[in-house]
């Protein structure tokens, strides 16, 4: 009998053609986000579940499927996967590190560049038909040459948003449990505490996972510390920064603008934010790129055929677990 696996929507073919041939495969035709009463009626019988960021993979999804041994997220960040409790139950984990660490950096250099520009209300200007010439205090934004920048969060995306920064002469300034010392002795970036980058830089981009610990990371207090002129960019994950406390240091100018392409309640923002001239918002594109979201599918399709295969290079989260799947019925 092939081993039965669900995806919980189209991703691009590549991934789809790969599965097809080792799998019986079962892909949710809807563009929205399953819902869960219609993803625990349909998983009873899988082995392997390839899911998306909007899928909020918990106990009771697990509980409907009671021969999963594999979660494949077609992400590199998996807190929508309830890690611990899969572990718990011997189910791997996986997901598609490295692949998109290059795609997300430059939407975040985007985001940077549009909030210093004003890129978005200049082209709203032009659509307007009521744009009369050029004018010397039309739309002025930040300069960025030669500027700080503060990276929270160091790992692979943050240091690739960092080693952007090259052609602008930016000091980078970095907040990180561990140091890092290429970032240090490429860039001469300097690690210091989050107050000391949240006062010090002109940019701040946060690159954390979103965990219990990570949530509104970034709140009142935090933006009180920041520069009145300091521009806060977030491509990590919304409920990192409180985004109420957001718009209102928005609304009072206490920052002058913020470039964000995620959100505390996706599909929905916080009130008001949508109707801010200092912000750039963005609908989750960071890995958005055709090369990019090709190599996301292709990983999470391997990774399911690899665990089901017995073979190396899994992207595990949770290492902890053996592949319980070979010599099994699946
Ligand atoms: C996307 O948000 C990802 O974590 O890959």
């Amino acid at each position: 009998m092939p081993v039965k696996i669900f995806i919980t929507r189209n991703i691009p073919a590549i991934g789809i053609d790969l599965l097809k041939e080792q799998f019986d495969l079962e892909i949710y035709p809807g563009r929205q986000p399953i819902s869960r009463e219609e993803l625990k009626a349909t998983i009873s019988h899988v082995s392997g579940i390839l899911c998306l960021v909007t899928d909020r993979i918990d106990a009771e999804i697990m509980d409907a499927a009671p021969r999963l041994k594999i979660i494949s997220n077609h992400a590199v960040g998996y807190d929508n996967v309830d890690v611990a409790e899969a572990t718990r139950r011997g189910i791997a984990v996986t997901n598609t590190p490295g692949v998109l660490t290059e795609a997300t950096a430059d939407l975040a250099w985007a985001l940077l560049l549009a909030a210093a520009r004003k890129i978005v209300p200049g082209d709203r200007l032009m659509r307007s038909g009521t744009f009369t010439g050029w004018d010397p205090l039309l739309l002025r934004g930040a300069e960025l040459y030669g500027k700080t920048l503060g990276i929270i969060g160091a790992g692979r995306i943050g240091s690739a948003v960092a080693r952007r920064s090259a052609g602008w002469r930016m000091k980078i300034l970095y907040f990180n449990r561990s140091r890092r010392k290429k970032l240090e002795s490429e860039l001469g970036a300097v690690k210091v505490s989050l107050p000391e980058l949240l006062g010090r830089a002109d940019f701040i981009s946060v690159h954390l996972p979103l965990s219990g610990e990570t949530r509104h990371f970034l709140g009142e207090a935090e933006f009180r510390l920041m520069k009145p002129t300091a521009i806060l960019i977030n491509t990590a994950r919304g409920p990192i920064v409180d985004e109420k406390a957001l718009t209102k240091a928005l609304q009072e100018k206490e920052i002058a603008a913020a470039g964000l392409d995620v959100f505390e309640n996706e599909p929905q923002m916080a009130a008001g934010l949508d109707k801010l001239d200092n912000v750039v918002l963005l609908p989750h594109l960071g890995s958005a790129t055709v090369e990019t979201r090709n190599k996301m599918a292709e990983m999470a399709a391997q990774n399911l055929i690899r665990f089901f295969t017995g073979k190396e290079n899994i992207y595990l989260v949770n290492p902890e677990i053996h592949n319980t799947a070979i010599g099994k019925d699946n």
